[in-house]
């Protein structure tokens, strides 16, 4: 069957920009990809547009030694061991807590730190104790050990993404106490005066690097620096380091001279909000940055969705009219159950972690293949409902004017059900780019994710989700824009 001319276009263009990808992720001996979650300070965070903390500073003392380039890649905690495991990356370092469960996944370094689950209150709370916790909110870390403490011996708390929300909620109000790790507990309460740490630590644990099982030279390079680095003082030395600084808390930044009216103060207070949210350490760039990307992965998987689309619809509406084609739309059909029965985060962890799991490719291919292949369900069925809403006379006509059934379907049908699906289609587009947003799963660094990355800088929620929600609407709406002008372009030439 002769393809549609526009469709060969798309075509060309996919193919040249995932050859490009292709080469982009491909593995090289000379890096080591190091995983973390980096809003745990002193162990990682982000300070400007690098990671630092004591985690980075011992893994890059691994990739100097072995003469390695060192890359560190940020994701949510309950995926940095599985990214291990599953090969993604080499290393986890991320204040892991040495565990048995974890020991039956990963090789664990020698301990290179102790640590311990700390209770974090507001300041005067009638909480003193683990007793006084029993039936108050809890928040946690997901996935950390601070979880698994709280889940097995007091009872379910509220998980957030990471500890620097949970304290954040701590601080708002929205629990009554956060149990996380002592150290960033530490500086979190360092940076918030309204904010304290009960004395009695709830467990006692060590930290080691995640390594994938059976690579045993990393791991001797890793644990022969740990050693050296203890042994030294050095490891000491980079902790306290860290230690005496200052978690910047935009609370305080917040704070002005008092004074002056209260419309001149709500002035002020977003004035500084906007400063320490975008303008200090040019954290605007997340935005930017995560705006290209969240532009590629959507307007890519927009092509390969439309291309999926009109193959699936093709085969399907054939079917429909003439029988044929049976094997091919049993499999489209299949196709079409799976990718509109399941959710489109667990597609992309799917892509990502089982079916691309041992192959390292490019996020962005990732992404553009799960959001590709899942739009392009839908795409099918609006598309199909387009070819058949189509008179049946006008395949009559096409035929008596002696094209064939693929020619007819070409230059007759397709070309006036896309006219009319216009407006159902631009709807899908407009699902797919907000859709997009669950790619930080991945730790794909979108427009959402970097609106995550201030957030968990910061401490505040609304200038960074305010800024990320209008960027998205001004998105929405151009396009609508100019989704309506084809619209009427394409009237006009009937
Ligand atoms: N030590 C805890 C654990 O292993 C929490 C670690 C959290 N680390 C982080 N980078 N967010 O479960």
């Amino acid at each position: 069957m002769p393809f549609p001319p526009f469709l060969k276009y798309l075509g060309v263009l996919l193919t040249g920009w995932l050859l490009l990808c292709s080469g982009a992720g491909a593995a090289e001996n000379g890096k080591i990809l190091m995983v973390t979650e980096a809003t745990f300070p002193p162990y990682e965070f982000w300070e400007g547009n690098t990671i630092m903390g004591i985690d980075p500073e011992i893994m890059r003392e691994v990739a100097r030694r072995t003469g390695r380039e060192l890359v560190i890649e940020d994701m949510s905690f309950d995926s940095v061991i599985t990214a291990v495991v599953s090969g993604k990356a080499d290393v986890a370092a991320s204040g892991i807590t040495v565990t048995p469960e974890r020991r039956g996944k990963v090789d664990f370094s020698i301990p290179y730190m102790e640590a311990a689950q700390v209770i974090i209150v507001p300041k005067g709370s009638p909480i003193r104790s683990r007793e006084d916790i029993r039936g108050k909110r809890i928040g946690v870390q997901h996935g950390a050990t601070g979880d698994t403490y709280v889940t097995r011996n007091i009872q379910q708390p509220e998980r957030f993404p990471n500890g620097a929300l949970a304290v954040a909620a701590v601080a708002a109000g929205k629990v009554d106490a956060a149990v996380i790790d002592q150290d960033p507990a530490s500086m979190y309460a360092a940076g918030n005066d309204r904010l304290e740490i009960l004395p009695d630590p709830l467990t006692s644990e060590s930290y080691a690097i995640a390594v994938r099982k059976g690579n045993p030279e990393l791991l001797r390079d890793i644990n022969s620096a740990i050693a050296d680095m203890k042994a030294s003082g050095r490891l000491e030395e980079i902790r306290a380091r860290y230690a005496a600084m200052q978690v910047k808390s935009s609370a305080e930044a917040g704070k002005h001279a008092a004074g002056g009216n209260w419309l001149e103060n709500a002035w002020l207070d977003l004035k500084s909000s906007f400063d320490v949210n975008f303008m200090q350490e040019g954290r605007w760039k997340y935005l930017a940055n995560g705006f290209l990307v969240t532009l590629e992965v959507s307007f890519f998987s927009v092509l390969l969705g439309i291309l999926m689309g009109f193959v699936v619809a093709v085969i399907r509406a054939t079917h429909d009219k003439t029988g044929g084609l049976r094997f091919l739309n049993a499999l489209c059909k299949l196709y079409l159950t799976v990718i509109r029965g399941t959710p489109v985060v667990v597609q992309l962890l799917i892509i990502y972690f089982v079916i691309f799991g041992t192959v390292d490719v490019s996020k962005v291919l990732v992404a553009v293949v799960a959001f590709g292949f899942n739009s392009g369900a839908y795409v099918a069925e609006i598309i199909r409902g387009g070819i058949m809403s189509i008179d049946k006379g006008q395949f009559e006509a096409g035929r008596s004017l002696g094209l064939g059934y693929s020619q007819t379907m070409v230059f007759i049908i397709l070309p006036q059900a896309f006219k009319n699906v216009l407006p159902a289609l631009g709807n899908e587009f407009i699902v797919l780019l907000k859709e997009t947003s669950v790619s930080g799963y991945i730790a794909l660094q979108d427009l959402t994710k970097g609106g995550d990355i201030i957030r968990s800088q910061t401490y505040t929620a609304f200038m960074p989700l305010t800024a990320v929600a209008l960027i998205y609407l001004s998105v929405v709406m151009l396009f609508s824009w100019l989704l309506g002008k084809l619209e009427r372009r394409l009237k006009n030439n009937e």
